[in-house]
């Protein structure tokens, strides 16, 4: 009796384990079903990266499931929503790196493969974690290229380094915003920019209005500079600051906001028919970010080959007269 129990329990352990491992690793890619989940969907970084999936996916004949998800609760259902759907993988770009546990976690408990793009999640400590396959840009190396941008206009417009003052649109709780900061700055400080001139503007979310918010604080308490720089995390924050720099009647010629993504809304910006403070974009690369992701992701699912744990990214600066060849170079057509 008792042996037959045990037997029958075997039994079906071994049927659960063999759905399980079905469901885990799949054989065909019309059965992989992979999940794209990104922070701020309406900006046009992540549209693009959507796209670029979207390409991946359609190449292989896998199913790609795109999640906006703004805040931590909304990515955590995402991850819940996909393991219902039977997905296999996961790759996020998250609201809040420090849900990071949580996410393994809850990544674990469905039965999805995880990786991050774009922003890497940390523990309870500020630690990266760095099990978790990773691609983001080499946030430090393109902040310099973003400060040296700068540097070259202040000097190409003759202008005397101490008068100038900088707008740095910050979001320090976001690792890779800071370094991306921090990167510009050590060119800025390097070439004789004065400490001093460099202000803080702390951006309560990563979009234009909140930077503009924030820049508009500096510009008010700082009549007197009346020649600017303005770097950030983004196109976004450094837009926020050029619009705000406008707003308080400086000219395109008194400003020189470089930016970091190279998405439409520096396009846009480069199109218009005059320029404006809007210097230029450090271009990187959503195509890398989001086609590739998403192969990494499809061959760890079908092929159990998991992807490297860390790629960085680099970015080229383009300016409105270099746009159009930089993002051809990148295959960005
Ligand atoms: C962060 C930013 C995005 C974009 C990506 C690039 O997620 O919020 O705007 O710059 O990094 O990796």
């Amino acid at each position: 009796m008792r042996l037959w129990k045990n037997l029958l329990m075997a039994l079906a352990m071994s049927v659960f384990a063999a759905s399980v491992a079905e469901a885990a690793d799949p054989k065909d890619p019309k059965d992989v079903k992979i999940g794209f989940v990104v922070k701020q969907p309406e900006e046009p970084w992540f549209q693009d990266e959507w796209k670029f999936a979207d390409i991946a996916a359609k190449e292989k004949g896998f199913t790609l499931i795109k999640i906006g998800a703004e805040d931590g609760e909304k990515a955590l259902s995402a991850i819940d929503n996909l393991g219902a759907q039977g997905a296999q993988g996961v790759i996020i770009c998250t609201p809040d790196v420090k849900l990071g546990p949580g996410l393994v976690a809850r990544a674990k408990a469905n039965q999805l493969k995880l990786m991050t793009v774009d922003d890497q999640l940390v523990n309870s400590k500020g630690k990266a974690l760095e099990d978790v396959p990773h691609m983001g840009i080499s946030a430090t190396k393109i902040g310099e290229a973003v400060g040296q941008a700068i540097v070259d206009q202040i000097k190409a417009r003759g202008w005397n380094v101490k008068d100038v003052g900088a707008i740095r649109v910050s979001y320090d709780q976001l690792p890779t915003a800071k370094d991306r900061v921090e990167g510009a700055i050590s060119v800025l400080k390097q070439n004789g920019f004065l400490a001093q001139n460099i202000f803080d503007a702390p951006q309560s979310k990563t979009d234009t209005e909140a930077s503009l918010n924030a820049a508009t604080v500096v510009l008010n308490k700082n009549p007197n500079i009346k020649k600017w720089v303005a770097f950030g995390l983004n196109d976004e924050a450094v837009l926020g600051a050029v619009r705000a720099t406008e707003a308080v009647g400086l000219k395109g010629t008194d400003v020189v906001g470089v930016g970091i993504g190279g998405s439409d809304a520096a396009i846009n910006e480069f199109k218009k028919p005059s320029p404006t403070g809007f210097y230029g974009s450090v271009i990187i690369s959503p195509k890398r970010h989001g086609y590739e992701t998403t192969l990494n992701m499809f061959n760890w699912v079908l092929a159990n080959k998991p992807p490297e744990k860390l790629t960085l990214t680099s970015g080229k600066l383009a300016t409105r007269d270099t746009y159009v060849a930089v993002r051809k170079d990148l295959g960005l057509q």
